[in-house]
Parts: C-alpha cells; sequence; structure tokens
C-alpha cells in the first residue's frame, strides 16, 4: 500500500515490538534472545508465542501466525492494514501522512459506497411490486415490518442481472461489482452475473455503520441455503460480528450469541435486542475479542441439536480465556431460539436466560448426560470425565466448589472426589509437558525440513540458499560487503525483490524491518519472509555461512541455464531435422 518506505520505518522504530505486544502479551519466559508468553490468537496452556527484539517479529510455533508490529496490531484490534498503521502512529505521537495510502482508501471508500447503495437497491426491492415473493417468505417467518427496517433486510429477485444493471448505472464498474463480491465474471462473453439470487438480503454492518457484506438466505428449499459474501477488501468473516451494530447499543449489559441469521433477527424482535451472530464460521478468536470490547457476559444460545452442542462447547473454549463471564443455554422443546421464541414467547425465552448455566455447569451437565448414573460402572466413568472438565479451571475455589457439588451429585466421598480431580491435573501436565515436546520437535523438523505454506519455489535447493542470505542480512547487513550477488541470480522473484531492498538498504548503512517492507510486499508474502526469518540461524562464521549460500544460488543458476541452453539447443536440432514441434 501506499505509505512511504520511510514513514513505516520510523512508526517501526518508535513501536518496538517487545513493548507493544507487552501490552497484550505477558513474556514473562526467555529463551536465547527470544521471549515467549501464551498465544493471544489460540488457545493454549503452555507459551508457543515467541516475540524476537532482533527481527522485530513474532511467531506462534502453535497456530502459525506471525509478522511485524503492524501485523500484531491487525490481528489483536482486529484492524485493517491503514488502521493498524494509525493506531500505532498514534501510540507514538506521529502524525499520519498528509495523503497517507490515498489509493487503497479510495478502493476501500468505493467499496463501501457501492455496498451502501447495493443495500439499499436490496432493500427497495423488498417493497417494489416486484418483491412479493420475498415480501411473502418475510411474512412466512413472521419478521415484523420493524425487524425489515432495523437490520435493512433485502430481496435479491431470481434474476442475473437486476444489482449489476442498477449499479453499473450508479457508475460502478464490473471490476469493482467482482471485487466487492457482488458479481461473478461470465463463464464466456464477457460482462458479469449477480450472485445473489433468488435471496433473503442480510447486510452485515460493522461497528462503524458501514455495510461491509451481504449474507443470503434462499427463499425456500435450494442449495445453498446460506450464501455469505466472499472476503473482501472490507469484508472478514472471522473479524466481523451479524448485528453487532445493532447489539452494542442495548442496554442489557450481556450479549447472546447464537449461530443464525434468523435467530438474531427473532431475538431482536422479541426484545432481546443484544443478539449476535458469527458469519457462518466457528467463533473466532478475533469475534470473542471483539465482543469484550462492549460487553463482560455472554449467553451462548445455539441450536439444540449435535452439531450446536459441539459449536457450543468449542465456543466455550474460545471465550474461556478472555475475561468474560460465559453462560450457556439450554433450548428444550426447540431446535433453535428463533423456534423457540415463535413457538412460545417472549417470556418463556426469558424464563431460559435466568436459569441459565454457567459454562462449567453446562460442561458437567452434558457429560452427566452421557451417562446413566444409576449404574455404577458408569457413574465411575463419569467421575472420571467430570474430574477431567473440573481439573481443567484456573481457580483453586472453583475446582472446590465443583469437587463439593461432584461429591453430592454422585454419592461419591468427597475426599475419592478430590484424590480423582488431582490425578487428573498431574494427567494435564504430563500431556501438556509431553505435546510441548512433541511440538518443539515438530518445530526443529520444520526448520530442517521448511514447509512452503505460501509461496511455490521453482528451485527449491536454490531458494533454501537464498532464504538464508536474506536472513543473514536481516541479521548484519555489513556481511554483504565485497560480494557480487544480484537480485536477478535469485530464483525467487519474490526473494529476489527482497534481496534488492535489502542491499540497497545495506549500502546506505539503513536498517529495514519487516514492518516497513508492508509497504511493498503482500500480506502473504509478508508471512512467508516471517516464516523465513524465523527459522534459526547462527551468525558466529557468518561471512562463510554467507558464502556457501552464495555459491549454491550462483550454481544453481549456471545449471539452470546450462539445462536450457540444451533444451534450446536439442530443440533446435530436432526442427532442423524436420520433426516439427515447437519453433
Ligand atoms: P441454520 O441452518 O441453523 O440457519 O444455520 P437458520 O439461521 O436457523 O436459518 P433458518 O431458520 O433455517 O432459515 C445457521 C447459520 O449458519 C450459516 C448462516 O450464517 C446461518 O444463519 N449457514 C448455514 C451458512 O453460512 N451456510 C449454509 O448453507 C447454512
Ligand atoms: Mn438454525
Amino acid at each position: 500500500m501506499a505509505f512511504s518506505e520511510q514513514f513505516l520505518q520510523e512508526l517501526a522504530d518508535r513501536n518496538e515490538i517487545v513493548g507493544v505486544v507487552s501490552s497484550y502479551v505477558n513474556l514473562s519466559r526467555r529463551s536465547g534472545a527470544n521471549l515467549f508468553g501464551l498465544c493471544p490468537f489460540h488457545n493454549e496452556k503452555t507459551p508457543s508465542f515467541c516475540v524476537s527484539p532482533d527481527k522485530q517479529i513474532y511467531h506462534c510455533f502453535g497456530c502459525g501466525k506471525g509478522g511485524s508490529v503492524i501485523n500484531f496490531i491487525m490481528e489483536i484490534e482486529n484492524l485493517s492494514y491503514p488502521d493498524a498503521v494509525a493506531f500505532l502512529a498514534r501510540r507514538a505521537g506521529m502524525d499520519m501522512p498528509e495523503d497517507g495510502n490515498p489509493a487503497g482508501r479510495e478502493r476501500r471508500e468505493r467499496m463501501l459506497s457501492l455496498n451502501r447503495e447495493a443495500a439499499r437497491f436490496f432493500h427497495s426491492a423488498l417493497t417494489a411490486p416486484g418483491g412479493r415473493d420475498g415480501q411473502d417468505y418475510i411474512r412466512r417467518r413472521g419478521i415484523s415490518p420493524a425487524m425489515v427496517t432495523a437490520f435493512g433486510l433485502g430481496y435479491a429477485a431470481d434474476s442475473w442481472y437486476a444489482l449489476s444493471d442498477a449499479m453499473r448505472e450508479k457508475g460502478y464498474t464490473e471490476p469493482e461489482l467482482i471485487d466487492a463480491g457482488l458479481a461473478n465474471p461470465n463463464k464466456s462473453g464477457g460482462g458479469v452475473h449477480d450472485i445473489f439470487r433468488n435471496r433473503l438480503i442480510f447486510p452485515v454492518i460493522d461497528v462503524r455503520g458501514n455495510v461491509i457484506g451481504f449474507s443470503g438466505r434462499i427463499l425456500g428449499d435450494g442449495e445453498p441455503k446460506y450464501l455469505n459474501n466472499r472476503e473482501t477488501l472490507v469484508f472478514s468473516k472471522s473479524r466481523n460480528l451479524f448485528a453487532l451494530n445493532l447489539a452494542k447499543k442495548s442496554k442489557r449489559g450481556y450479549m447472546i450469541l447464537s449461530e443464525g441469521n434468523i435467530d438474531v433477527v427473532s431475538l431482536h424482535q422479541a426484545g432481546f435486542d443484544c443478539a449476535v451472530a458469527s458469519l457462518g464460521t466457528a467463533l473466532t478468536p478475533e469475534q470473542a475479542r471483539l465482543l469484550t470490547r462492549y460487553t463482560g457476559e455472554i449467553v451462548i444460545a445455539y441450536d439444540n441439536d449435535a452439531a450446536g452442542q459441539k459449536a457450543a462447547q468449542r465456543a466455550i473454549r474460545v471465550l474461556e480465556n478472555l475475561d468474560l463471564k460465559v453462560k450457556v443455554l439450554r433450548l428444550t422443546g426447540a431446535k433453535d431460539p428463533d423456534e423457540f421464541i415463535q413457538s412460545r414467547g417472549a417470556d418463556a425465552f426469558q424464563n431460559l436466560l435466568s436459569g441459565s448455566a454457567n459454562h462449567v455447569e453446562y460442561l458437567l451437565d452434558s457429560a452427566a448426560q452421557k451417562y446413566d448414573l444409576t449404574s455404577n460402572e458408569e457413574k465411575v466413568s463419569y467421575l472420571k470425565e467430570a474430574a477431567g472438565l473440573i481439573a481443567g479451571l484456573h481457580s483453586p475455589v472453583e475446582r472446590e466448589v465443583y469437587a463439593m457439588r461432584l461429591s453430592e451429585q454422585t454419592g461419591v466421598n468427597k475426599t475419592v472426589v478430590s484424590e480423582e480431580i488431582q490425578r487428573a491435573e498431574r494427567r494435564k501436565k504430563n500431556g501438556e509437558a509431553k505435546s510441548a515436546m512433541r511440538n518443539a520437535a515438530r518445530d526443529l523438523r520444520a526448520s530442517v525440513q521448511p514447509k512452503e505454506r505460501t509461496l511455490r519455489y521453482e528451485n527449491e535447493r536454490s531458494a533454501l540458499a537464498e532464504e538464508g542470505v536474506i536472513r543473514l542480512m536481516y541479521l548484519d547487513p555489513s556481511l554483504l560487503d565485497g560480494q557480487t550477488l544480484t537480485p536477478e541470480d535469485f530464483s525467487s522473484p519474490t526473494l529476489g525483490r527482497l534481496f534488492g531492498i535489502l542491499r540497497e538498504k545495506a549500502a546506505q548503512h539503513a536498517t529495514i524491518s519487516l514492518a516497513a517492507l508492508s509497504a511493498t510486499f503482500t500480506a502473504e508474502e509478508i508471512d512467508h519472509i516471517t516464516a523465513i526469518l524465523q527459522k534459526p540461524e547462527v551468525l558466529a562464521n557468518g561471512r562463510r555461512a554467507l558464502q556457501d549460500y552464495i555459491n549454491v544460488i550462483q550454481t544453481e543458476k549456471q545449471t539452470q541455464s546450462a539445462e536450457a541452453d540444451l533444451r534450446a539447443f536439442a530443440a533446435q536440432k530436432r526442427n532442423k531435422k524436420g520433426y516439427g514441434g515447437a519453433s
């Protein structure tokens, strides 16, 4: 994007990564030059989140997330790239450049205004004479006109071109429609066609009031039931929640997390204006963190089927590590909150809410339901499982309270129950130590035999040496003095480009951070570069190591061009002999 490299470098210099990360993560462990803490991006009990002050990068060995201080702020504060830059600029008391990223900002703004126009179009289509099917559907689902307005619900007619035509008329181009995820290119003959057809449309609106995407439910039966906007410059499913724009204004003091868009609409209609849903995926850590900004208590109200119960257990695990009170609602006699409210009414739902269990009770209860507690054998199995759950609780007081309850529930002596819990704690600790060892072994294997996650290498052997050059230069740019290696020698264009930049910096005796590189590399490339930089490299004997790498690169290049010459020569000969073939 269009921030200048100097600006980004200054930004990185003034936002030292350890300082920034420390305000979110307790980096209490040191190993060599690196600091370790519990990863804020996934759930873990042993630290695999690593910050390197030398390289000014972070990397999690558990979930693979990593990057510069800018990437970190994007992830943890749930911000877009330009917003993360602005956040760090503010933190360091820097002024944003006047024309900070005009191209990117303009594209975002165009996309947002297109989305807004599209939402208006869908919404008015619902009340237009042609919107009969949509209207009928809304009536059948019992959605009130007030909710249609509050959510800005709309109707996409059963047409391939209605939206595209209307938006083109407003001056939006076909590429813009495609970029926004509203149209697809036609297979042949040019032009585009609408993606959302014959659907009830739910606009997805972020907390600032921007229409960032859409979700469409088919009218009646058909596949897929829900169609979600693809990810775009302004739409990220994992970082947003449906109806949070409305729920954030609720006075209820908690939020209801449900699975479906229809559930959310139904809940709001019944007065539960604090309901939200994730956007067709399991609850993500980013969404959970977003929720903590607006509330201290979450009530999970997922579907009353096996999939819903499983999703609830997963959501508990995501929410558990945050500073949130978590309760779980058990629906009875209905498949989801919508059906419950339609058949039993708002008061019945309120009763359910008041009686909902906290998440530990919920988990214990779910476990108990699997066993016949009148049978001694099954009681023992339940006790084992419940002890495992209780052993996972962080607070000793909580462990004590639930040990007591478990003893009462099963009629097993409290001391015996407590012993079982302690055994489970020890098993957990051993298990964690073992899995930490497994992780370490895996990392070691990965560092010996690097896996390409994002970039494909044409020439693996050369590329690995190229990675080594990059690492060494990053650690000590002066190593390159007197070397004649050029970007053209590189087999990987991305690494070649990176080398060119690093070489230029080295010549000016300037340093460069990963954050500054985000001006010229895509997010994928940055991920890849981060992964390269976190592989071990020793500076002792760096000059020698560099020479070895360069030898490999240059030999590979010669071999490749010799092979190419040979192929060209062979082709030429074939042609001369009249075998035909490529000419
Ligand atoms: P449900 O199938 O439970 O939908 O999926 P629902 O909201 O209860 O809808 P109705 O009552 O059948 O109309 C729950 C959520 O999962 C996502 C949607 O976000 C939906 O609201 N989903 C479901 C999809 O993304 N794609 C699908 O094909 C189905
Ligand atoms: Mn449902």
